[in-house]
């Protein structure tokens, strides 16, 4: 049977859900007929998001550097809306800063959220469906193309979603013969609250970004929960351990002779 996008049976979790891309994504897979639990560490934003679905929600609180925390979440989430399918892990931190200037404590915080927040909360997806004995099951990681060409004043980001990269691929490996798909999308700048505070905060830094993207813009939050969709749906379904690059071309971008 063809399938026609609908994700009326899939039970997500999406990290980050507060805010930005998180948040998008959330609203994106309940509109398309998702449950969506949305996990970060203030309770207040994932109470604002769970009010935006269009179907059940729930609020996890947890900070996913916490393995201990992130299960009890799990735990909740499972509890208000059945066994998970899916997970999205699209909490971050980031800031820009030279590497001779990053503090040990700022590396680990980021790399902390980045890399060991999405080892845990993929492992608590894997080790459940597992458990079930197999599922139609999705993990999405939002990453970025720096991953594979360096991020120069993002040095802990880069470094940490270059390891997200080939976790993506070892567990798609790992967890094929349970079920478990698992990809990532690599955005391009996408302008949100967050990353025009942190990433472009002045109108100079704003231009020269658009100037590297062929496009001429910068992408929207809901062209990244789109693609999100695609790869949790069954239209995704022979795809698994891939990176979706959704970034106006700008990582080609390399401008020598126009
Ligand atoms: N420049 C340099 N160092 C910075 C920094 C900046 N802009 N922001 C934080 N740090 C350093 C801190 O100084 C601290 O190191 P120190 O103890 O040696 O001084 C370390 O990072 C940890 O900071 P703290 O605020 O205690 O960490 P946290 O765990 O509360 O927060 C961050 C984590 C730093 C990643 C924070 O920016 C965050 O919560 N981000 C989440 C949202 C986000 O970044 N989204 C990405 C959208 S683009």
């Amino acid at each position: 049977m063809l399938p026609d996008g609908s994700l009326a049976d899939r039970v997500a979790l999406v990290t980050g859900g507060g805010s930005g891309l998180g948040r998008a994504i959330a609203v994106e897979l309940s509109r398309l007929g998702a449950k969506v639990a949305v996990l970060g560490r203030r309770p207040e934003p994932l109470e604002e998001t769970v009010a935006q679905l269009a179907g059940e929600g729930f609020a996890a609180p947890a900070d996913v550097r916490d393995h201990e925390a992130v299960a009890r979440a799990f735990d909740a989430a499972e509890a208000a809306l059945g066994p998970l399918t899916t997970v999205v892990n699209s909490a971050a931190g980031n800031f820009l800063v030279r590497a001779e200037d990053l503090s040990p404590n700022g590396w680990r915080a980021v790399v902390g959220i980045v890399l060991d927040g999405t080892f845990h909360c993929s492992r608590e997806l894997g080790r459940r469906v597992i458990a079930r004995g197999g599922a139609n099951a999705q993990i999405v990681n939002i990453v970025a193309s720096y991953a594979w060409t360096g991020g120069p004043g993002t040095v802990h980001s880069a470094a940490a979603k270059a390891g997200v990269v080939n976790l993506t691929r070892t567990l798609a490996v790992e967890w094929a013969r349970h079920g478990v798909r698992v990809n990532a999308i690599a955005p391009g700048p996408v302008d949100t609250a967050e990353t025009r505070e942190r990433l472009w905060p002045t109108e100079e830094m704003r231009e020269r970004v658009l100037e590297r993207i062929p496009l001429r813009r910068f992408g929207t939050p809901e062209e990244i929960a789109n693609a999100c969709a695609f790869l949790v749906s069954d239209f995704a379904g022979y795809v698994t351990g891939d990176v979706l690059t959704v970034d106006g071309g700008g990582w080609l971008e390399q401008g020598m002779f126009g």
